[in-house]
């Protein structure tokens, strides 16, 4: 519990001498969110917050930086319950409407941490910028494991989580669990959450460094992955 309140403190912190600076839209390329073609996908996120609940909005484009229709999603996170939970929400021109893609399939856990391209050849992102985002994942970090809190104004054709059945098999293999579990700084991971698993282990970006995946570990990670 202590490193979510570390979290919590340093972002506290660095809002406190960031001032309104928080308030401010970032736009990205996203390192992990690519087209079905495998094409560049850009974002702008905005972040509210209130003693009740933070709202993440984020506009994302398929079509490149100059396109007309951007894609609008939130993620609203109630702070009243206890842990957390998540509401996620698709709208057009401020309606609530179909999920364009199953939300939980990525986002097991609430918000996720942002991660820009910073070798983006399209676009930069400033000093300011990388600040705000650096803040933004202090404080998505310390939400630790966070539930879903449904939001369905009309019965939907898209469910929040497709793979049903891959829902029911969780990752347990300690080097994840350590973190990814029920009482942790994270949600269990499922094999509903493959493609953003294969992505950041893939990617060395997990398990967050310093720890490392032990060899017996790593072979049974693989045949969660790749069955062999
Ligand atoms: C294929 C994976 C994937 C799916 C499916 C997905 N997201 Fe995300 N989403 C991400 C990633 C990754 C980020 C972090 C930004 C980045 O690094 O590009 C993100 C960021 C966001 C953010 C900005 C706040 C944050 O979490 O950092 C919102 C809001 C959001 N997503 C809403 C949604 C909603 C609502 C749905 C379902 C309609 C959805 N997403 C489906 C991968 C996904
Ligand atoms: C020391 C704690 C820790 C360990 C160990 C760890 N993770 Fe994570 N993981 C996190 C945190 C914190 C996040 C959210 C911030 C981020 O994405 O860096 C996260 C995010 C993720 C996500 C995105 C979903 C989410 O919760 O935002 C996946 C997938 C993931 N980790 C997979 C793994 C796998 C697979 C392993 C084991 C090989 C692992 N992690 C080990 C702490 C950990």
């Amino acid at each position: 519990m202590s490193t979510l309140l570390a979290f919590k403190f340093l972002y506290s912190l660095l809002s406190f001498i960031g001032g309104s600076s928080l308030n401010q839209n970032v736009t990205f390329e996203s390192l992990e969110s690519k087209t079905s073609q495998g094409a560049i996908v850009f974002n702008t996120i905005a972040f509210k917050t209130s003693k009740k609940e933070d709202v993440w909005t984020m506009k994302q484009s398929h079509n490149g930086l100059h396109a007309k229709d951007w894609d609008e999603i939130k993620i609203v996170v109630d702070k009243e319950s206890a842990p957390f939970k998540a509401s996620y929400h698709q709208l057009k021109n401020g309606k609530e409407v179909e999920y364009k893609a199953s939300c939980l399939r990525c986002h097991s856990s609430g918000p996720r941490l942002i991660r820009p391209n910073f070798q983006s050849k399209e676009i930069k992102l400033n000093i300011k910028e990388k600040l705000i985002v650096f803040n933004w994942n202090l404080l998505i970090k310390s939400y630790g494991n966070v539930e879903v809190k449904e939001n369905s104004p009309f019965k939907r054709k898209v469910a929040l989580i497709k793979d049903k059945k891959g829902m029911h098999e969780s990752l347990n293999i300690k080097s994840c669990t350590k973190c990814h579990r029920e009482s942790g700084e994270r949600s269990v991971l499922t094999k509903a959450n493959l493609n953003t698993i294969k992505f950041l282990v893939k990617k060395k970006m997990m398990p967050p460094w310093p720890y490392k995946i032990s060899k017996q570990d790593k072979k049974e990670l693989n045949k969660f992955m790749y069955g062999f």
